[in-house]
């Protein structure tokens, strides 16, 4: 027999399926209620004598009351219970392991902190939050882990995350879920998920050129990022230490949190965000670096915070 719901492997599958379980159950008593009772009501009323009339009936307010207020209570429970989920989907824990994943036609690229770069299989260690942060090469994508329960969109130009917990080892099908062109349908991967030990083994098996934020200074230095952002106040550029995660002053008085996204824009389109105090004197580097180099900067940027102590 199959099974109701596909394999569970994460901590929200049950939450999940409890939810959709739920869904279900409503919707099969209230259709099995309706069409048992129009049987019912068919035989009960039928007409008995050929000049057998029904009695006219002119509304019924405690009728009117129990099927407006039921139904609305029903509503909320669902809603009250769906914004529940989708809070707790929506809100990775603090301590997250980070992983990037850049989409593109038609392959899934994921790039760990450590350097370890893979396509269409996703190594994770069990029972650790993993927080994918994700972006597309060129159309929309879509990561769709159903053991996991996830599922989120990825967007050219931008970044979105979603964060799982695996509960147990074993593959698991990696998704795509948009449709994205000629070869979506092979848009297709794994997730491994490894008990702590082995994983360790694996990050440590694989060969890595340096970790992404090693490889982002090297860029930082190679496309002379670094002759404006110095961390001593020569520059003619912010200082990015410590940088990420501040709320930054903005010309015209407005303000933006130094977030992934920020980064990269500034990056490709310096000119939309200016810091105060500073000149609009910064080339873009659109169409110059990829995808995955705009990650390796971006981790570089974040590792300014750990490396520096910050004064306060
Ligand atoms: Cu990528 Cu469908």
């Amino acid at each position: 027999m199959p099974a109701l719901f596909p394999e569970s492997a994460s901590t929200m599958a049950s939450r999940v399926d409890a939810l959709y379980f739920f869904l279900i159950a409503v919707a099969v008593f209230f259709s099995v209620l309706i069409a048992g009772l129009i049987v019912y009501f068919a035989v009960r009323y039928r007409r008995r004598t050929p000049e057998g009339v029904g009695v006219n009936i002119h509304g019924g307010l405690l009728l009117e009351i129990a099927w407006t207020v039921i139904p609305a209570l029903i509503a909320a429970v669902i809603f009250v219970w769906g914004a529940s989920v989708f809070f707790a989907m929506s809100r990775p824990p603090d301590e997250t392991l980070n992983i990037y994943v850049v989409g593109k036609q038609w392959m899934w690229k994921f790039q760990h902190l450590d350097g370890q770069r893979e396509i269409n299989e996703l190594h994770v260690p069990v029972g650790r939050a993993v927080k994918l942060i994700m972006t597309s090469e060129d159309v929309i994508h879509d990561v769709f882990v159903p053991a996991f329960r996830v599922k989120a969109d990825v967007l050219p130009g931008r970044y979105t995350n979603i964060w799982f917990q695996a509960t147990k080892p074993g593959r698991y099908h990696l998704f795509c879920a948009e449709y994205c062109g000629t070869r979506h349908s092979g848009m297709i991967g794994e997730v491994i998920v490894m008990e702590p030990s082995e994983y360790e083994a694996w990050l440590s098996g694989s060969r890595v050129e340096g970790s992404l934020a090693s490889t982002g200074e090297k860029l930082f230095q190679d496309l002379a990022c670094i002759t404006c952002h110095r961390a001593d106040t020569q520059g003619r550029g912010p200082v990015l230490q410590g940088l990420f995660g501040k709320t930054v002053q903005l010309q015209g008085g407005e303000t933006v949190v130094a977030d992934e996204a920020y980064i990269r824009e500034s990056i490709l389109r310096p000119a939309a965000k200016i810091t105060a105090g500073y000149q609009p004197i910064m080339p873009t580097f659109q169409g110059l670096i990829s995808e995955e180099q705009l990650l390796e900067l971006v981790e570089y940027v974040k590792s300014l915070n750990t490396q520096q102590s910050p004064a306060k």
